[in-house]
């Protein structure tokens, strides 16, 4: 397990005691999980209705970074890590569950999923570890060691996509990394030269949501390609994106809205796993919102799915700190 400690409030939750008897309480205790999830650029594009024995996971379109998440794929995948988190929480106290997707309700905001609890869940023993590790999971922008991941490490990871569909790929080659590299640079440029973009990106740094980490390590990279700065040099420093022993790639063979949410299921389960194992994850994702970017993409490493997720992997020092979130409250909405 990793050996990083919560420090502020929200990741505190496993020192507070399971509600034991008003439902409603108990279905807003497990969201205390969910919103520990990671989120593109931290936006928490969730929203929730809790009315026992279902909660509701609907989207806050008003969180969807437009700029670079046009058709809200971005918001999907990061409603699929929040919704695993509500699941894995779930069956650590006890309930099973039902989950319909977008199912069709009346609501001022769109629903992504309709979860029914029910008593008599259980969580098997690979969930446990899932379970253990939400506090701790965090995004890790920093610098990555040389060590190589274990097999059986990659192993574990792999176990853990069970959804039809869905596939996990590593991309251990140092030259398809650079061509990685390349295709995420060109959307990087092309990001910060939107007005738009930049605007919103702003906007997020000054409100404390877009992490540092990110926003240092793809100026660097944009100001080396403008500058042609020998690449392999810049991306030896901490925080480059590709500067990691391994790269993982998420994609599904169909590509509609339930797929994305699944594709961030699967992602958040690979992401607690890594954590159980002591590695670090950090999503290089943001581009690949565009659709020009995933066709760049899936030409230059000759993909035959959607690439829905792309993130490093390796190990490292733990971030000092975790990201902030909205206070749950903020994101339960009134009956
Ligand atoms: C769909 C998705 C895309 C993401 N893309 C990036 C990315 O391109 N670069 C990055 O540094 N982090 C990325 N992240 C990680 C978020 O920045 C991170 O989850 C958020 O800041 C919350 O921090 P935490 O994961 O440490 O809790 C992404 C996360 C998700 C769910």
């Amino acid at each position: 397990m990793s050996a990083y400690e919560p420090k502020i409030t929200p990741w505190a939750v496993k020192g507070l005691p399971f509600p034991q008897k008003d439902a409603r309480e108990q279905l807003l205790f497990l969201l205390r999980f969910a919103i520990l999830a990671p989120s593109i650029y931290n936006t928490q594009p969730w929203l929730f209705r809790v009315a026992p024995p279902t909660i509701g996971l609907l989207a806050n379109p008003a969180q969807r970074f437009a700029a670079c998440d046009p058709e809200g794929r971005h918001l999907n995948l990061s409603l699929g890590c929040a919704l695993e988190n509500l699941l894995i929480a779930a069956e650590h106290f006890g309930f099973a569950h039902n989950v319909e997707y977008f199912p069709e309700v009346d609501d001022a905001y769109p629903w992504a999923a309709a979860v029914t609890l029910a008593s008599g869940g259980s969580l098997a023993p690979w969930r446990q570890h899932l379970f253990d590790c939400i506090p701790a999971r965090h995004t890790n922008h920093r610098r990555y060691q040389e060590r190589p991941v274990p097999a059986e490490a990659l192993r574990a990871l792999q176990n853990v996509v069970v959804e039809e569909g869905v596939v996990l790929q590593f991309v251990e080659d140092v030259e398809t990394h650079q061509r990685i590299r390349e295709v995420l640079d060109r959307a990087d440029a092309q990001l910060f030269a939107d007005p738009n973009a930049r605007q919103a990106i702003l906007e997020s740094v000054l409100e404390g949501t877009i992490a540092v980490g990110w926003l240092a390590s793809t100026l660097g990279r944009i100001a080396a390609h403008a500058l042609r700065l020998d690449a392999l040099a810049l991306h030896r420093e901490e925080g480059a994106p590709l500067h990691a022993p391994l790269v993982g790639l998420i994609l599904t063979q169909e590509d509609d809205r339930v797929q994305q949410v699944r594709a961030g299921q699967v992602f958040e389960r690979v992401h607690l796993m890594a954590t159980y194992l002591g590695l670090s994850v950090q999503p290089i994702n943001h581009a690949l919102g565009l659709l020009s970017n995933r066709q760049a993409l899936i030409a230059a490493l000759h993909l035959d799915a959607t690439p829905q997720m792309l993130f490093r992997l390796g190990f490292a020092e733990p971030e000092p700190e975790h990201t902030p979130r909205r206070p749950l409250e903020s994101v339960v909405l009134a009956d």
